[in-house]
């Protein structure tokens, strides 16, 4: 296998974009990443999209994409894996240069989902869920979460308050992105007063309803220039989990982070007290919680009290979700894995702006699908 590294990145502004297209900001987002890399071709591509027919009337993404770059007849590929289909679109992509069938390749994202009504989005991202078992019930994603709070709750005595400091945290990050969809600041008090969604989780314990897009360019290490400070993809790992939260042997442990974050830090050869910052996926503020459980990050049980406590924020130990996360940046599902790495690549160049880490030398992305039936890892690293 050759060693790959991500030589461009690009990202629309993310929101409620009721003016463009899919294809006006996936288009956005990949000509910036394509002029970024400056190159003046790709090999292949893979865009990432969890539902293009129930949000937009519009599947066979990967050829209308080539059409629309002006880049057919290449190879292009549509990647579905719920709302880990960004980051499973990037592995493909990374696979895809390092075994040699490619040299250049675009790894993409987008997601329009702003263009049904609420009720037809939560039925769209329920169909990520278990629908003979779970759906049929009744229950949406929320509800799912929620089910994961109160025994977190209920085991390990995490309380509203730590929720509220996930969200309170990634607002904060989120107010210093110029592409963040919400851009400004929340109190705790705020958060525990919002608008009540599914006990316990409130309207600022969730992530939005998006339309964005995001893209990066992927190369072998050899073919990187000096155009910007190297960043190579140090590893990638994918695991699973059952599709049914019921099905699960605990439902307070996101066993495929944990499985697919122990493959990649082996191959990176580092453990997770190495990393200098993570991009995960704050669906929820109780999906952050056991995310940084799953990770290693913090002890499990303990997820709630290191956000309260600080060592998750920017200048804290171990800094989590930089870029305001999916709570503030948005959640545009097929594209957020791909804006993930996005934000990896610019840390680790030093290119973050006002929400710089310092000096970091390793990041960590992780994205999942549903409640955790699947789970894609990347470790990227300076140099
Ligand atoms: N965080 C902060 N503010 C939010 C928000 C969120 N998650 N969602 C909506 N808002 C704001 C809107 O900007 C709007 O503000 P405005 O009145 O100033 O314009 C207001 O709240 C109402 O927005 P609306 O779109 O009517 O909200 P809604 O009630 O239809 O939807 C949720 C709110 C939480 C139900 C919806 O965002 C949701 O379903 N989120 C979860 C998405 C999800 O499950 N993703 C997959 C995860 S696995």
């Amino acid at each position: 296998m050759r060693d790959v590294a991500v030589i461009g990145v690009g990202m629309n502004r993310w929101g409620e974009l009721w003016e463009k297209s899919y294809r006006d900001i996936w288009t956005e987002a990949a000509l910036e990443a394509i002029s970024d890399a400056g190159v003046d071709h790709v090999d292949a591509l893979y865009v990432g999209c969890m539902s293009g027919g129930l949000f937009m009337g519009q599947e066979h993404l990967g050829a209308a994409l080539a059409d629309q770059l002006g880049m057919g007849p290449i190879p292009a590929t549509r990647v579905e894996s719920a709302c880990a289909s960004g980051g499973l679109a990037f592995r493909e992509a990374y696979l895809a240069v390092a075994s040699g069938e490619h040299d250049v390749v675009l790894a993409s994202g987008v997601e329009k989902m702003t263009d049904v009504d609420g009720a037809a989005a939560t039925y769209a991202l329920s169909t990520a869920a278990d629908q003979e078992y779970e759906c049929y019930q009744g229950i949406t994603f929320p509800g799912l979460y929620a089910l994961m709070a109160r025994l977190h709750m209920h085991r390990y005595g995490t309380t509203r308050e730590q929720l509220a400091e996930v969200a309170v945290k990634n607002h904060r990050h989120g107010a210093l992105n110029p592409l963040a969809q919400f851009q400004f600041s929340v109190t705790a008090k705020q958060v525990a007063e919002s608008v009540l969604v599914a006990d316990p989780l409130r309207l600022l314990d969730c992530s939005p309803i998006t339309d964005g897009a995001a893209a990066v360019v992927v190369v072998p290490a050899s073919m990187a220039g000096a155009r910007h400070p190297a960043v190579r993809v140090a590893a990638s790992a994918a695991a699973t989990d059952t599709l049914a939260l019921h099905d699960r042997d605990d439902l307070c442990w996101l066993k495929s982070t944990d499985v697919a974050a122990r493959k990649a830090c082996a191959q990176a050869g580092i453990t997770p007290a190495d990393l200098s910052f993570c991009e995960v996926h704050d669906c929820f503020t109780i999906a952050e919680i056991l995310v940084t459980e799953a990770l290693g990050l913090a002890e499990r049980g303990r997820g709630g009290a290191a956000a309260a406590s600080g060592e998750t924020a920017l200048g804290g130990r171990i800094p989590v979700n930089p870029s305001g996360g999916l709570k503030a940046k948005g959640h545009p599902v097929g594209a957020t894995g791909i804006a993930q790495i996005r934000e990896a690549v610019l840390q680790l160049r030093g290119e973050a702006g006002e929400r710089q880490v310092k000096d970091p030398k390793w990041g960590l992305t992780q994205n999942m699908g549903g409640t955790g039936a699947s789970s894609v890892v990347h470790i990227f690293r300076r140099g």
